[in-house]
């Protein structure tokens, strides 16, 4: 089997060893399931089949790869964060919205409260819950929840996103850790409009519906700096598309995402919805769905799913044809550095 699925221009070749590939990585990804647990300190969304498994790769030339549950909605929950930070970045701008999170990881769990309670700290960063909360506190003078909605259809090209009134419902009857983190926002000087409408709104945002194919699209978007490529429409500056792919991949899985650069290398932003949305840039967008969940709030499948598919389909940013050799390949280089040092 040839090492290159995506040639030098990006394009995916071999169509069918790529669904080949794609096939194997599902499968070895469903042996992951019973080891994770679907969300449910949101009680509605303790009500998801954990064995769903679906992907979309949808490369920015060629044809989609659609497998599995991949048109079964979901809540985005935290992937939301992705298209609060476009929208902030491009109404707003860099400088309001550094103003009020930062760009560093945080080490935390995603609804952490630790690093805020220590004088003049703002949000480490934009995709963990008090970073989104207090992009909402940016956002909500400036636009309604229809207006957000109207938004992510467009760049979902999905014109189904719908807010899920059950998992709203839920979520606002739970959320007393995310409302006390929204109050010490408040306090800091962070979120100065009424904190409990920037909650619901917050919330409304998590419990956008989507699939993995919609989320195929944004990523695709993504990937092409900002603009899709079947209508040429820009959804955001390319300086926007950059900022936040960086953000995807420094913070985008929370205290997991340093683990998860090293063994997938896809700038990825989960949800415990189960939604994974990875961009590989100017390669392909990918929208992943699996709702049992690692210890850090992740896909447990779907993780594995990417990580199986980044190097065989070249989507890793650090592509090391080596990699799958990583056992034999360690001895090498030790003995390798090894000689240099005899030297
Ligand atoms: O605010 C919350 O806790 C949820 N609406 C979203 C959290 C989330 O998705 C974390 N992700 N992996």
């Amino acid at each position: 089997m040839p090492d290159t699925i995506i040639d030098k221009q990006y394009r995916l070749q071999e169509r069918s060893k790529a669904i080949e590939i794609v096939k194997k990585a599902m499968d070895l990804a469903r042996e992951q399931i019973p080891k994770g647990k679907v969300a449910t300190y949101i009680p509605e969304l303790g009500k998801a089949d954990p064995h769903q498994l679906g992907i979309v790769i949808n490369p920015l030339k060629g044809e989609k790869i659609c497998m599995g549950d991949y048109d079964v909605r979901f809540t985005m929950q935290s992937v939301c964060k992705v298209i609060m930070l476009i929208i902030s970045l491009e109404l707003c701008g860099r400088k309001r919205v550094f103003e009020k999170v930062g760009m560093e990881p945080s080490g935390e769990a995603f609804d952490s409260l630790v690093e805020l309670d220590v004088s003049n700290s703002k949000p480490y960063n934009p995709l963990i819950n008090s970073g989104g909360l207090a992009l909402c506190g940016l956002l909500l003078p400036e636009l309604s929840f229809q207006d957000v909605l109207r938004f992510t259809r467009n760049i979902c090209s999905d014109p189904g996103v719908e807010l899920n009134e059950a998992v709203y419902e839920s979520e606002m009857k739970t959320c007393s850790r995310n409302r006390s983190i929204a109050y010490l926002l408040e306090s800091k000087g962070i979120i100065t409009t009424d904190v409990e409408d920037t909650l619901r709104f917050y919330t409304k945002m998590c419990s956008m519906n989507a699939t993995a194919d919609s989320l195929s699209n944004l990523g695709a978007i993504l990937a092409n700096d900002g603009v899709c490529g079947d209508t040429g429409k820009r959804f955001m500056t390319s300086r926007t598309a950059r900022i936040v792919k960086t953000l995807m991949l420094t913070c985008g899985m929370y205290d997991g995402s340093g683990t998860f650069a090293i063994k997938v290398g896809i700038p990825t932003k989960s949800g415990v919805g189960g939604g994974l949305l990875s961009v590989s840039d100017k390669r392909a967008g990918i929208g992943v769905f699996g709702p049992a969940l690692d210890t850090q709030g992740n896909s447990i499948a779907g993780c594995k799913l990417l990580r199986e598919i980044s190097n065989d389909l070249r989507f890793n940013l650090f592509y090391d044809p080596e990699w799958n050799r990583e056992d034999e390949v360690e001895n090498e280089v030790i003995k390798g550095i090894r000689n240099s040092f005899v030297i």
